[in-house]
Order: structure tokens, then sequence, then C-alpha cells
């Protein structure tokens, strides 16, 4: 697209005259934890109801908030953890046009997003710009004095986080008929994406960016159910070898660009997120963590090995609840259950996981 090639060679000289600009400014206070999300379902807390109105209702929130919130899980995600860790409320969706509140920050995280093609929604740069609109009318709105809005001040202690890619990983995968090298050339432009995204968003005044990687997608029930398979295809544990091969290169892709950020960008601090061991370990240890079947949704249709059957997918007619969902690692094929956004939001906050090794409330210590 001449469009998209055009703007991204106006954004990198952009980008490299603000940082020329910025360097050498330092943060003087630590400022209010808030945060401004971008991503997918993994932290859509209501985004894609709100844009779509594509009905997500109960059996989906029936854990925690009892409704259905626009969130594809039975409870809370892990950004939802997050907030109750920072004692914030839960982010509202931008696209919210129905008292939302930003004063914890806002979301722009829709179900399905992708980091490719640009230009559509809610792909990642199209999520930015809403974040660029976001910005300039919450100053102007704030410059009036009218109510409450994220003045510059909190634009700039907010934390930007980032998850994103399974949608792009997964597409490739199917339209590659599961084969790993077509899918593996376009890692790089998906990476890319995410790349521009963090550059962007500094130009914009960003500088704390906290970057979750990808899941092991190998291991949905949804795949497994989906995908004939034999024992080869998996791994020892029992989930796809291609998808998470492609999940690891993604990762390492990811994992490289966030140590060039820090390298680059002085003023900035880049943290990666290795949320793909956290959810692996969940599946091959799923005992020690209290959980049954792994590979089996909770919430679907058709019984073991996966419960998941495309004609009675959870929600709709023919699909059952398990009698537990907290023993179960996966809703509803795809999406993690409360319980595991639980240890997983638990394990990410130790610091353990991240790189470099810090806890999301450092952002805020002076
Ligand atoms: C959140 O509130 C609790 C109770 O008031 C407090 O102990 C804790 O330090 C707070 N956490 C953060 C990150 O501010
Ligand atoms: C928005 O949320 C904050 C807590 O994060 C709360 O103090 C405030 O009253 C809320 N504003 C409205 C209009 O509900
Ligand atoms: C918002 O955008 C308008 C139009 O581009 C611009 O004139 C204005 O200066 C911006 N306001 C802020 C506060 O950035
Ligand atoms: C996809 O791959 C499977 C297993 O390798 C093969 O049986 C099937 O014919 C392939 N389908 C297409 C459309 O290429
Ligand atoms: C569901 O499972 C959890 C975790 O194993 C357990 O703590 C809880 O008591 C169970 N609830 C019911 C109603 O059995």
């Amino acid at each position: 697209m001449d469009n998209g090639g055009f703007s991204k060679n106006l954004i990198s000289i952009l980008w490299i005259s603000v940082s020329l600009v910025l360097v050498g400014i330092s943060e003087c206070s630590p400022g209010r934890p808030l945060i401004i999300n971008f991503g997918d379902s993994n932290s859509d807390t209501g985004g894609v109801l709100a844009g779509t109105g594509l009905p997500i209702g109960l059996p989906h929130g029936i854990t925690f908030f009892h409704r259905g919130t626009g969130r594809l899980g039975d409870g809370r995600l892990i950004i939802d953890f997050f907030c109750e860790h920072l004692n914030l409320s839960y982010l509202s969706p931008y696209l919210d046009s129905l008292a939302p509140n930003f004063t914890s920050g806002v979301n722009f995280a829709v179900t399905g997003a992708m980091t490719l093609p640009q230009f559509v929604p809610f792909a990642l740069d199209v999520q930015v710009r809403q974040f660029v609109r976001f910005k300039n009318r919450s100053l102007e709105l704030q410059a009036t004095g009218t109510g409450s809005y994220i003045d510059e001040k909190g634009f700039r202690s907010a934390l930007y986080m980032i998850d994103i890619g399974q949608n792009d990983l997964l597409m490739a995968l199917y339209a590659s008929n599961l084969t790993y090298e077509p899918v593996a050339k376009q890692i790089p432009s998906f990476l890319a994406e995410i790349k521009l995204a963090i550059q962007n968003i500094y130009s914009y005044g960003g500088r704390k960016f906290w970057i979750h990687n990808t899941g092991p997608l190998g291991c949905a029930p949804k795949e497994l159910a989906l995908h004939p398979h034999t024992k080869a295809d998996l791994d020892r544990i029992g989930c796809f070898r291609v998808h998470n091969d492609l999940a690891k290169a993604f990762n390492q892709g990811l994992r490289d660009i966030c140590k060039e950020m820090r390298t680059v960008v002085k003023d900035a601090s880049t943290v990666y997120v290795d949320v793909y061991s956290i959810k692996y370990k969940l599946f091959s240890k799923y005992k020690k963590y209290g959980f049954e079947d792994p590979f089996m949704a909770c919430c679907g249709y058709g019984g073991p090995p996966n419960n998941y059957n495309q004609k009675g997918t959870c929600g709709q007619p023919g699909s059952t609840i398990c009698n537990n969902v907290s023993r179960s690692i996966v809703w509803d094929g795809v999406h993690f259950s409360e319980a595991s956004n639980r240890v997983v939001s638990t394990a990410a906050l130790s610091g353990r996981y991240s790189t470099p090794q810090m806890k999301l409330e450092s952002f805020w210590k002076a």
C-alpha cells in the first residue's frame, strides 16, 4: 500500500527528530499509576462489544462479573488483575460511549485484532492512531477544566502495554495449512508493526512500555480439535509443535525489539514479559496448579479430548459448562479461565518473567 509506505517514512523521520529532542529530558516525579493498553482478546475489557456490537454475553463473565462485559472468559483477565494490584479501577474501552471512566487509563484492545493489515479496524496501527486522538482530545478537554481527564503528566507517567500477535500467527497458520516456513517468513512484518507502535507511542510521549509475548497457541483445545494430527505433530506434553515453534520464533524477535529499544532509547523503559513460559508451565505442570484435563475446554461441546466443536462453541445452543471452572486452564477452547489468568498475572507480577527483571509497580516508585 503506497499510503502505508509513505506514513511509515514520515513516522520514522518524526521518530528520529523527536528522539533527538527528547533524549536527556529525565523524569522528575514518578507520577501515579495509569495503564494504556493495546491488543486483542487477551486484554479486551469490552472493546469489541462497544465497537462492533458483537453479542458477547453470558456465560462469558459468569464467574466474576455475573454479566457479559465483552471480556472473553469466565471472569477477570490478566489486565484486570494488574489493575487490582495497582489499586486501579478496571480499564474502560476507548470505544465505550456510555459512561466510560478513564481515570485509571484506557484500553484500546479489541478481540481479533492483528498487527496486519494496517488501516483495518482494529489493527494495532488503528489502535495507536486512536490513542493519538484520545490524547489530543483529553488534553483539550482537560484545559477547559470541565471534568477529569488524563493530563500531560498522566500520559507521561502511564504504562503503555501491548499484547498482540497471536491472531496474525493463527491466520497465517490456517492459510498455510499449518506449515512452518510460510508463516515464519511473515513474522518480521508482524514484529515491524509492534516496533512501529512502540516508536509512535514514544513520539507522543510514552516512556514506559510493558510488552507481553505470545502464548503457546498449540496448546489450545480449539487448535487440537480443529486440526487432525498424529502424535508426531505434538510435543511431549501434547501441544501442537508447529504453533508453538512459531510462537517461540515470534517471541525471540519481540525480545530483540525490546532489547533494541532499551539500547537505542535511553530515556524509556521497555520491559519484555515472557507470558509464553508462564502459560506453558500451566499446561505442563497443571496438577501442581490445581487444574484438570489441560486440553479440555470448560465451556463447549463434544466431551473429551477437547470439548470443542465449532457447531457448539461456548454460549451456543448445545454447549455446556464444566462443574468447576477454576479447575480448567482454558475456558472456551481459546481464552484462558479466570483461574489461569490469576496464576499468570501473579507470575508476571513477581517480575521473574520480565526482562529486565522488574515489578509492575516499580514504574511509579520515586
Ligand atoms: C494498594 O492498596 C493497598 C491497601 O491500601 C496497599 O497496601 C498497597 O500498597 C497498594 N498498592 C499499590 C501498588 O499502591
Ligand atoms: C472513576 O473511577 C474512579 C476510581 O478509579 C472513581 O474515584 C471515580 O469516582 C469514577 N468516576 C466516575 C464519574 O464514576
Ligand atoms: C490536537 O490536534 C489539533 C489538530 O491537529 C491541533 O491543532 C492541537 O494543537 C492538538 N492539541 C493538543 C493539545 O495536542
Ligand atoms: C493439509 O495438510 C494435511 C496434513 O499434512 C493434508 O492431509 C491435507 O491434504 C492438507 N490440505 C490442503 C488443503 O493442502
Ligand atoms: C473448584 O475447584 C477449586 C480449585 O481446585 C476448589 O478450591 C473449589 O473448592 C472447587 N469448588 C467447588 C464448588 O467444588
